[in-house]
């Protein structure tokens, strides 16, 4: 299984898929836990956060998920990726393939704005941000939408997901 989580820069994807993790773990052992941020650690920091680099990035992550789940290991995968092609890549290839949309408006997003990327985006002093000069492809068949425009109920959202999933 794989359990796609995604959302923009600082939705909650990281929080929501920790939690989640931190629940099936309790029970099960073959879970495995794929953080965007992680990821590229692990990779090198070979490529960067330009449109076609960070489709790059998403079919790595997509290749290893099809990977791992075509040896009977269950992953959750949180990052933006919000690349049409991969959610179609996904789908097709992963047989029991659950897509969740952290969803935040980009005026929360704005306002939340944690590592400062929107408000250094609008004072024109990075670039290379989703959803404000990078496009994105919203998902359009999402197993789940999760509303987290207000920050709370971690333990409501995650059960959201875990009553969605076929386990
Ligand atoms: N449902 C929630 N309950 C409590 N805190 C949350 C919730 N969703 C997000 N947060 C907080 O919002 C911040 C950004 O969340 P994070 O998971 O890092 O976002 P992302 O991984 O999507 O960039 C974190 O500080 C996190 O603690
Ligand atoms: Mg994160």
């Amino acid at each position: 299984m794989l359990i796609w989580i995604t959302g923009l820069a600082g939705a909650g994807k990281t929080t929501i898929a920790t939690a989640l993790y931190e629940k099936l773990k309790q029970k099960y052992n073959n879970w495995v836990l794929l953080d965007g941020d992680c990821f590229r650690e692990v990779m090198g920091q070979d490529v960067g956060y330009d449109l076609n680099s960070r489709k790059i990035m998403a079919k790595r992550m997509s290749r290893l998920c099809k990977y791992l789940t075509d040896q009977g290991i269950h992953v959750i995968c949180a990052t933006i990726s919000m690349h049409k092609e991969v959610h179609e890549f996904n789908r097709k290839a992963i047989k029991d393939y659950y897509e969740v949309l952290v969803d935040v408006s980009m005026e929360n997003l704005i306002k939340r704005d944690k590592k400062e990327l929107y408000s250094r985006v609008l004072k024109n002093e990075i670039y290379d941000v989703v959803g404000m000069d990078i496009p994105f492809d919203k998902p359009e068949h999402p197993s789940l939408v999760i509303d987290n425009n207000i920050m709370d109920n971690l333990d409501f959202k995650v059960q959201k997901i875990l009553n969605v999933i076929k386990l």
